[in-house]
């Protein structure tokens, strides 16, 4: 297969009005969310990205009739044709949260075989939380062939404890507990916008789902699930953020049409804080930038704090900030690789294990850097926009994972951005 580069000439100024897309957190939660339904489930609002057509493959290959009409945005599931519960190593490996079919086929039919993720590009990725909360509600599970091998005829629910804050393991819990007898609670719980979009859409096929979006959850499970109305969801916070970062980091006027202002408070405080102007209305953030941008502090933490997947993105835009900006990566252990590359860029860096410490610099320049994964694409596409010549970032492949049309959406805006073929 022919290799893909983008190439990005930097220095033009974004301006217009651009439209999120559906969020690819959610996205690849509430599909496999859909084998719990009994009856065929309509979801939109989907990004058209690279993690929900894996998600099309994997329910296809367990069996189910999946119609995806991309350009729509639009997938029917009938879930009511699988007849395997094993997810092969092949789509794993294409797909961090090919975890939620452990807890998902596990609800709907007592069993799931799905081999257990490695580490990757940011670090170790252990599902240990997840399984525990299977063991919890009854399963057995088994894990020394390299996968995980749950099985349970009817799970119960049970209060789990979650060591400590994880996405995937309180969405998987939770598609676990939705036809458990009996409540789950899950203490601890992660409360980011997806973990809430994911209670809603289970609520919406009949479950009980309380306290989503606070630590605590309490999922009461129901004999059967069923779809009633179709089901759209959230848009992509993360898209959102990075869309803001480049609006601010070229210095444009980009208004962002379709989105939360809500889910974005910690990323417009540090972008207010840099002398950047953000305007907020129900569903537009205006993100507006005249002059020098300050250099700031900042840590990432759990929703609410600074979410981890925007500060690859941020970074690039403290690269040219005026002083010296310090960053802690608290989430994952090795997620600044992208700051090496930027240093090909002309980028000041230093880091220290999860410290990374950035002395801007008045102007990046334009190189060839390899993204190491979708956020460091998306944080070198921001270096790009704002780096004097042309930047060419090899491995697009990390970035049409998560990103809908990136290219486009910047050409849009002015953005002198294309894909060449190698
Ligand atoms: C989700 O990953 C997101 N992925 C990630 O987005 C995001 O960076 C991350 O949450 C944090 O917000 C999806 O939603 C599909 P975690 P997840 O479980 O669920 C440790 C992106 O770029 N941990 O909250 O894998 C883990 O190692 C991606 O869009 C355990 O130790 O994240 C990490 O240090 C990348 N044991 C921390 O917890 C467990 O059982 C948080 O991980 C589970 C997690």
């Amino acid at each position: 297969m022919a290799e893909e580069r983008m190439l990005i000439t930097g220095g033009q100024r974004l301006e217009g009005t651009v439209r999120v897309s559906g969020g690819k957190n959610t996205a690849v939660a509430i599909i496999p969310a859909a084998i719990l339904s009994q009856t065929p489930c309509v979801i939109e609002n989907l990004p058209n990205i690279e993690d929900v057509n894996v998600s099309v493959e994997t329910l296809r290959y367990l069996g189910a009739k999946v119609d995806w009409d991309p350009d729509a945005g639009v997938m029917q599931v009938d879930s009511s044709t699988i007849n395997c519960t094993e997810v092969p190593l092949d789509l794993c490996s294409r797909m961090r949260a090919s975890s939620y079919y452990i807890g998902a086929l596990l609800a709907r039919f007592g069993e799931a075989k799905v081999p257990l993720p490695g580490g990757c590009n940011i670090g170790r990725r252990p599902i240990d939380q997840h399984i525990k909360g299977m063991r919890v509600l009854g399963a057995q599970v088994d894990t020394t062939a390299g996968l995980v091998d749950a099985k349970c005829a009817q799970l119960t629910g049970g209060d789990v404890f979650m060591d400590m804050v994880t996405v995937g393991g309180t969405i998987n819990v939770m598609l676990a507990a939705a036809r458990a007898e009996g409540t789950t609670t899950i203490y601890n719980a992660a409360k980011e916008p997806h973990i809430v979009d994911t209670a809603n859409f289970l609520n919406s096929m009949g479950c009980k789902v309380k306290g989503a979006g606070t630590d605590v959850i309490r999922v009461r499970g129901v004999k059967e699930l069923r779809a009633r109305r179709p089901y759209a969801v959230i848009p992509d916070q993360i898209e959102t953020g990075t869309l803001m970062i480049a609006a601010a980091a070229t210095h444009g006027d980009v208004t962002i049409n379709g989105c939360i202002p809500t889910h974005m408070e910690a990323l417009t405080a540090k972008l207010l804080e840099m002398g950047a102007r953000v305007d907020e209305r129900d569903d537009s953030i205006r993100v507006r930038s005249m002059g020098a941008h300050r250099a700031v502090t900042f840590k990432t933490q759990v929703y609410p704090g600074f979410p981890t997947d925007l500060q690859q993105p941020m970074s690039a835009l403290l690269c040219t900030a005026t002083g010296t900006s310090t960053i802690v990566e608290n989430i994952f252990e090795s997620r600044f690789r992208h700051l090496m590359e930027m240093e090909r860029m002309g980028a000041r860096v230093r880091i220290f294990d999860r410290t990374a410490v950035i002395e801007g610099v008045s102007q990046l320049h334009g190189a060839a850097v390899e993204a190491s994964d979708l956020r460091a694409g998306a944080a070198l596409v921001v270096a790009g926009l704002m780096a004097q010549g042309t930047t060419e970032i090899s491995n697009t492949h990390f970035i049409d994972r998560g990103y809908e049309h990136l290219e486009d959406k910047l050409a849009s805006l002015g953005a002198k951005i294309s894909r060449v073929k190698y």
